[in-house]
């Protein structure tokens, strides 16, 4: 009952002429796929993007948003904005911009609400540093994460939007949390959003992220609670990514 859905966050990579290229290079390779399939490109590339994507089953997201939908905020890329562009998702709350950028779960919470006032999809992050794993604190941290940054929604917004959990030691790192961390983590999440909005919300869907390749993806996917994946690094190359799509011609099951 609920999708899977496969992003790729290609972070602070790319210009119009490189992401026109991995798009029709993408294409043919994903295109029989029941995933969904999304790609998010910094603001620059997001119309070439859209361009190159139309009529093919892969959507377009950005990687952030801010929370007002016009003004005087200097370098700030508004929800309609995005909309205009085409956007249909809009990562919100990453690690990075947690950790360079300051955001808090109060600023991910105003991003999130602006984000469904646009009806776009928001990809909403959490996850733990190494430190606040060390110290058996992973629960505690996600479920304020969720509680404070997913607070004050109607549930039917919550089966709408999309949760990526992202342990912050696993980003980059080429080190990726045990398919049974991630369920663990993931299933817990769900029963924090459940005791926040009812049952329904058990079809919200929650992504696993943090150094997922294709040797990884089937594993995490067979996963009851894993319904798809945000894809960094990985995201970057076309048949690697393709491949993370494709992971059930690679699941023995
Ligand atoms: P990674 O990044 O796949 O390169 O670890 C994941 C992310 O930051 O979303």
């Amino acid at each position: 009952m609920r999708r899977p859905i496969i992003a790729g966050n290609w972070k602070m990579h790319n210009t119009t002429e490189k992401a026109r290229e991995l798009v029709e290079l993408l294409k043919p390779l994903v295109g029989a796929s029941d995933v969904e399939v999304v790609v998010c490109p910094p603001f620059t590339a997001i119309a070439a993007t859209v361009n190159a994507a139309a009529g093919s089953n892969i959507s377009v997201g950005a990687q952030d948003l801010f929370w007002e939908d016009w003004g005087a905020y200097t370098g700030e890329v508004s929800g309609p904005m995005l909309k205009d562009l085409g956007c249909r998702y809009v990562i919100i709350g990453h690690s990075e911009r947690r950790q360079y950028f300051g955001e808090t779960d109060a600023t991910v919470n105003k991003k999130l609400h602006a984000a469904l006032r646009h009806d776009l999809v928001p990809i909403v992050c959490v996850g733990e540093t190494l430190d606040e794993r060390e110290a058996g604190k992973t629960l505690e941290v996600v479920r304020r994460q969720v509680e404070d940054g997913l607070k004050g929604l109607a549930p039917d917004q919550v089966e709408t939007l999309v949760v990526a959990y992202e342990p912050v030691w696993a980003i980059g790192t080429g080190r990726t949390a045990t398919a049974a961390d991630a369920q663990e983590v993931i299933a817990f999440i769900r029963d924090t959003l459940k005791a926040m909005y009812g049952e329904r919300v058990g079809a919200t869907r929650i992504q696993y992220g943090g150094s997922v390749k294709p040797e990884n993806i089937a594993e995490l996917m067979a996963q009851p609670d894993i319904d798809g994946a945000l894809v960094g690094g990985a995201s970057l190359d076309a048949i690697s990514f393709a491949a993370i799509v494709n992971y059930k011609e690679h699941q023995h099951k």
